[in-house]
């Protein structure tokens, strides 16, 4: 479809097994397999693409700032470009691109803003050139992008596989269980920051690699709790799920402070959220309750529709907690229509 404007709405993923360390860098190819819950619109992305002939060069705007598609500190940017010129040539086209992407909510917070950005562009940019690629061909090339998208391109329970290829063609994501088989368990995120994290994820991956002692010991325990909580998802056990969650929180978290210089992303709210989650399930009886939190400080708690009010009620009145935001499961990246383009069309400039 050139010369027209094609616009998608995609969500971030939350991990309850995270990736963290990679064994190929330019492929984003990780140690370890992951396994995660798409989310809502509750938070998103929206995405337009415009192939034309009027445009001069490709342009990417997030959130209204013109990106540097060759600045190599802001690397999800230079990969974005570059799995842009991959898709173009498979499509078999020259014209460039304009793309402006908006998220609804803080970008580089933690919040997995760059998988939902990753997911939603594959996907847009997917559909603007016709190629009618299968769930796991854009897997593939969002993971390119940012390793955690590749998990957004799915709804429900999805699990990404390490694979083992030097090509990365069989390390891509798959849906464990949809949206709709578990529909009780949700996110409740405590906004703790919206700042801009300190060390990029990419930085961090690397950094753990090469510094944390603790690093080796971590793989086959990933890829073992990825096969447990598989099991747990599928018995819907929730008890489970949530001591695998928490655990591996703390795992990937642990080894970020043992590399070096150390890697800190929880501050001291998110710590007391870490407390208050564990009263909360000791007064219950049974864990009702797992927090995780990823490259920042913000807490995602997982839990069951019925608890929602009990997990609100014991994080709200935490000083430093800010909004509460509860997003259920989503289904993976969906089009929209012309009325909510980002572009306008007939100047091919953002609208
Ligand atoms: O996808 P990246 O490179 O931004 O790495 C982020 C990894 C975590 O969000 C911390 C964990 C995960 O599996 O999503």
């Amino acid at each position: 479809m050139i010369d027209e404007v094609v616009t998608g709405i995609g969500t971030p993923n939350i991990a309850l097994v995270k990736y963290w360390g990679r064994r190929n860098s330019s492929l984003n190819l990780p140690t370890n397999s992951s396994l995660s819950i798409t989310l809502d619109e509750t938070l998103n992305t929206k995405t337009s693409v415009l192939f034309s002939d009027k445009l001069k060069s490709d342009a990417l705007y997030i959130n209204g700032e013109l990106q540097n598609l060759n600045d190599h500190k802001n690397e999800k940017s230079v990969f974005a470009a570059m799995t842009l010129d991959r898709m173009r040539g498979l499509a078999g086209i020259k014209y460039k691109a304009l793309i402006v992407s908006k998220n609804s909510f803080p970008t580089s917070g933690g919040l997995a803003s760059s998988a939902s950005g990753a997911a939603t562009l594959v996907y847009t940019v997917s559909m603007a050139l016709d190629l009618n690629m299968t769930q796991k061909e854009m897997s593939i090339n969002a993971r390119q992008i940012s390793g955690s998208a590749c998990r957004s391109l799915f709804g429900g329970f999805v699990a990404w596989r390490k694979g083992e290829e030097d090509t990365g063609l069989d390390s891509y994501a798959e849906c464990v269980a949809d949206q709709n088989h578990w529909p009780e368990v949700i996110d409740v995120i405590a906004l703790v920051s919206g700042a801009k994290k300190k060390i990029s994820s990419s930085d961090g991956h690397r950094v753990t690699v090469e510094t944390s002692k603790l690093y080796n010991a971590r793989p086959n325990e990933a890829n073992a709790r990825v096969v447990e909580i598989s099991k747990a998802v599928r018995d819907r056990d929730f008890e489970t799920l949530a001591r695998i969650t928490m655990a591996d929180s703390n795992s990937m978290h642990a080894l970020m402070l043992d590399s070096y210089p150390p890697i800190i992303y929880l501050n001291d709210v998110s710590k007391q959220i870490i407390y208050a989650v564990h009263e909360l399930n000791e007064r219950e009886g049974s864990s009702i309750a797992a927090y995780t939190f990823d490259a920042g400080p913000n807490a995602q708690i997982i839990t069951l529709k019925k608890h929602k009010d009990k997990v609100v009620e014991c994080i709200k009145d935490i000083v430093g907690t800010g909004n509460i935001i509860v997003a259920g499961q989503g289904t993976g990246p969906r089009s929209l229509s012309k009325a909510d383009s980002l572009i306008d069309e007939q100047n091919a400039k953002p609208g």
